[in-house]
Formats: structure tokens, sequence, C-alpha cells
């Protein structure tokens, strides 16, 4: 299981080892209730809570382990799962999950528990997906499930294509920079997909969701998930006229908000597996509004809990740092946002044309991953200098103001030099205090947005505090610069090729990726497993 290490405890007869993942909430007090009864224990971890508490439900009430797990059950608070053995006994495993994943991969002779069927690419495709509550027992050759309340429970074979994971990095000397090279893939998948190839029109399939009469939106999610929601929130509100709250999943879930009758929740996540998100869906549920998941995961927990389920088909993600999945992302809310403008009255001509915009997406982001990725290219040149930088400020407007946030987050998470983002017109209202002659400012900008002379008043103030400006933008957007003189000899222009505006969140992506990619492999760090960072967050 992901990040997990055994521990072990013995108590009375019973020697247990146990691989943990996820956060036991009451450990303490159960710890507590243990200690009397001769528990020893080396570590301060609430994973080593488990083997005693399974121990001491042997000595006492459980006739088998699986038992045990199923007492413990009771009495554990929190979102965890966890696989127990007895030691000495090789041929047996026993494991049970709430709120965290878990699932039994079925082999040949062998049966495995894995928190992600990743885990198994190139041994099985062949997995279970266990239940909260669930208790399972398996041996080589055989599997039982319990259900929460102790019944035997079957649980469907789903088969996971992991072809594409074992395809390894193609030559890639990362994952992902590989990823990155397949975001033109992954939007002509998701187009070829989700529209309708003659009429031109959005087709994602989104069953018996009414959508002409959705009142009001809530878009949930996490990190880079949470700010491609900030994207969608621009496409929605700016095509189909809805309006649209977005939330980091955390705050949402323990706010307790109240919803609009008839509201749509969308939930948003690569993994269909973090914690918060989960919650927050299964909150937005339970309150009756109509639960709508972008997921790359349609097995995940997510996926079984949503009443809609929208695959973002960018297959699997290995870097920890997301790039196609956000692509995909922002790519399916854009048209789901047209597929509701549409619902909503907007002429199908209309509707056609924004497609046919997003159906140019494949070989805009061709030629720009191809032209941004030259050894000796700007970026990289950009990136050996930012090699020093202790601090940065990324900038951005409208549908940019998110990809600020996105791309000071790919930057301060594999290359660990602090990033911030903000909405440009935040940067007086505190963020320009920091602005001297070691900060980074990158602004993004797009020339036909209306904006570009604020973009302009921006760059003059951070260059009157003698601060290093990166300017992120069209052709049109650097000529302009460059014909009023105001390019001067420090400031980096990364040119971006004009596209439509609802594009530019796409196109924009790319260079803050590879902006990114290039500064963390130029220091070393480790570019697809970072520091401190897991790929799927299942603890709060
Ligand atoms: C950043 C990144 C994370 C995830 C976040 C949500 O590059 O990958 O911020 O976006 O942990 O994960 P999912 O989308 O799996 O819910």
């Amino acid at each position: 299981m992901a990040n997990a290490h055994p521990h072990s405890g013995k108590l009375g007869g019973h020697n247990l080892t146990v691989v943990h993942n996820g956060i036991i909430e009451n450990f303490a007090a159960i710890k507590a209730e243990l200690l009397p009864h001769g528990a020893t224990f080396m570590s301060e971890t609430d994973t080593e809570v488990i083997p005693f508490a399974l121990a001491n439900a042997l000595e006492h009430s459980a006739k088998t382990l699986a038992q045990a797990v199923h007492a413990v059950n009771g009495k554990f608070h929190g979102h965890y799962a966890f696989v127990v053995m007895k030691q000495g006994d090789a041929t047996r495993m026993v494991g049970t999950r709430r709120g965290a994943p878990l699932c039994v991969g079925l082999g040949e002779g062998a049966n495995y528990l894995v928190s992600d069927p990743l885990a198994l690419a190139g041994i099985t495709s062949r997995f279970m997906y266990l239940e909260d509550g669930d208790v399972v027992v398996i041996t080589p050759k055989t599997v039982e499930i319990t259900d929460e309340n102790g019944k035997p429970a079957k649980r469907a074979v789903k088969v996971v294509d992991q072809s594409a994971d074992m395809a390894g990095k193609m030559g890639y000397r990362h994952f992902m920079l590989k990823e990155i090279n397949e975001q033109p893939a992954v939007v002509s998948r998701v187009l070829q997909a989700h529209t309708n190839s003659s009429t031109m029109l959005p087709a994602l399939p989104l069953g018996k969701l009414a959508l002409g009469k959705v009142p009001f939106i809530n878009i949930v999610a996490c990190g880079t998930a949470y700010y491609a929601g900030l994207v969608g929130k621009y496409y929605l509100e700016q095509l189909a006229r809805v309006p649209v709250n977005v939330d980091v999943a955390s705050e949402f879930r323990y706010r307790n908000p109240p919803y609009v009758p008839g509201g749509l929740f969308i939930a948003v996540s690569q993994s269909g597996e973090t914690a918060d998100t989960l919650a927050a869906l299964q909150h937005a549920k339970a309150a009756g509004q109509h639960t709508l998941l972008l997921t790359n995961v349609p097995t995940s927990t997510m996926a079984r809990t949503a009443d809609t389920v929208v695959n973002l088909l960018a297959e699997r993600e290995i870097a920890v740092a997301s790039t196609k999945a956000f692509m995909a992302m922002i790519t399916t809310l854009a048209l789901l946002a047209l597929q509701l403008a549409q619902a909503r009255g907007m002429a199908s001509a209309d509707v056609a044309g924004h497609v046919a915009h997003l159906r140019t997406l494949p070989t805009i982001l061709t030629s720009l991953i191809t032209e941004m990725s030259h050894e000796k290219g700007t970026l990289a040149q950009l990136a050996e200098r930012l090699q020093e930088a202790k601090s940065m400020l990324y900038l951005g407007r409208g549908s940019l103001a998110p990809m600020a946030l996105e791309g000071a987050l790919k930057m301060k998470e594999i290359s660990y030099i602090h990033s911030e983002g903000y909405a440009s017109g935040e940067m007086k209202h505190g963020p320009i205090a920091l602005v001297d002659k070691e900060l980074v400012v990158v602004n993004l900008a797009a020339s036909h947005d209306g904006l570009f002379e604020k973009t302009i008043s921006n760059l003059k103030e951070v260059e009157a505090r003698h601060g290093q400006i990166v300017l992120m933008t069209d052709a049109a957007g650097a000529n302009q610069l460059r014909e009023s003189g105001q390019v001067h000899s420090g400031m980096v222009v990364v040119e971006i090729p004009a596209v439509p505006q609802a594009l530019l969140p796409m196109a924009f992506a790319v260079p803050l990726q590879l902006l990114a990619y290039f500064t963390a492999t130029m220091k070393g760090t480790d570019v697809d497993q970072p520091r401190n960072l897991a790929k799927s967050v299942t603890v709060e």
C-alpha cells in the first residue's frame, strides 16, 4: 500500500504484522485502553495500535482474525485501510477498508491486496473493489469477503486495462515529460469521445441530468483539480451563464454549505480517491444534489458514489505532478459548459463554432510542446536562471488567473522553489511588498482579452522595484510591448501562439508545465516523485 510501513505487535499468544494507510483518529484512546492489557508500544504511530487491538480482540472475543478485524472496525474512528498477517502464517492475509482504498488483485495461483491496481500492472488485470467496512481474507487460492455486518458478500470482478502503465517512460527521461507530451492525444481522445463528429456538438454522457434546469453549480476538488475547477467556472459562467461556486474540498465539507435545490455538484478528481473530495461528494449526494464526477479512474471509490461519471480519458497518470489529467479536466469542463449553454438556448451553430475551436487544440498543443521543449529554447534558458531563484510570483487575469495558481503549484511541488499564484489585480493588495531584485514575477497575459494594458501597468510596477520579469504572452502582445519600447534587457518574453480566448488556459498550461519541469531537472530534484507528496491523497 502507498507510503505504508509494516508494524508488528504481540499480545498474549498473538503476534501480528500490519500494513496501514490512512488515519485512526482515536488511536490515543485505544492505546490507553490497551496498555493495562500488556501492550508495549515502540512508537507514537496510530498504525502500531492496530496489531495490539487485533491481538486483544483475539485474546478476549474474536475466534478468527477476520472477526477481530470486524471488532476493531467497530472501535476505530477515521479513514483507513489495513492488511494484517499472523506471524508464521505467510499463506493468509486479512484486509479491510473504511474510506481509504483497498482492492483484491486476482492472480494465477496468487491473490493480492493493494490500495491501487497500478501496483500490480503486469501481474494481473482482474480486481475486486472492496466496499466500506468489508473484511476480506485471502489465501493463494481463495478470497472470502464479509460486509460491514459480518455477512458473506460478493464483489464484482472488474478488468482494469493497465497496458498503458506497462509501456514505461517510452524513452522520455521522466513520466512527467512523457505525460506533458501525451496531452495532444488526450485532448483528441476527449473530443472524439464527447463530441458528435457530424453535428460538432458536445455529447458528454450525462444520462438523465436535466441540464437546462440547473440553477447553480458547485465545483469541488483539491490541488490542481481545484484549479481546473476555477477554469471550469470561467467557462460555465461565460458560456452557459450559470452561477458557479468553486471550493477546495477540505473547506467545503466542513462548512456545511447550504445547497440550492436542484443544484448540480461537480467533483473533479484525477484519482477518484482523494479523501476530502470523496467526503464532499458524499455530503452533496446525501443533501439531494445531482452529483457529477469528472475522473480519470472510472473504477474509483468516487466513481462508485457519484450519480453520473465522466471519464477524463487521460489514461494513467504516473508522475505525481498532474499535467495531462489537468488538460483533460479543463477540456471536459469546456465541453460541459458548451453542452449546458446549448441546453439553455445557445444556438447550435455557435456551440458548434466553439467545438470547432476546441478541435484545433491537439495541433496547437503539439507545436507548442515541440517548440517549447527545445533544449536551447527560451524556457530551458530561463529555467537555468531560475535554479537560483528563492521566490516566484505568478500573476494572471480572467481565465489565466487560475493558470497562475496552477503554474505556481507546478513550480513549487517539483522544484521546491517557493511560488505563489495571484490574480494580477490582487498584486497591489499585498504581494507587491515582496517585490525586490530577487523576486521572479511570471506574468500571464493574452493581448486580446481587453486587459493587456492593465498587465503592462502591473509589469511597470514590478520593474520599478527591480523585480525579475517573465512575460508569457502571445505574438501580438510581445509585438505591442516591443513596439512601445517596453521590453527591457532583463525581461524574458515567452511567446505563445495566438489562440481563441477559450483556448488560453490550455495553451498557457504547456509553458507553465515545461518551465517547472526544466527548472526541477536542472536542480536535480525527483521530478516524478517529489518529496513529501503522494499521487493520491487518501487521508485528510
Ligand atoms: C498537483 C497534484 C495535486 C492533485 C490533488 C488532487 O500536481 O497533482 O494537487 O491535483 O491532490 O488529486 P485528485 O485529482 O486525484 O483528486
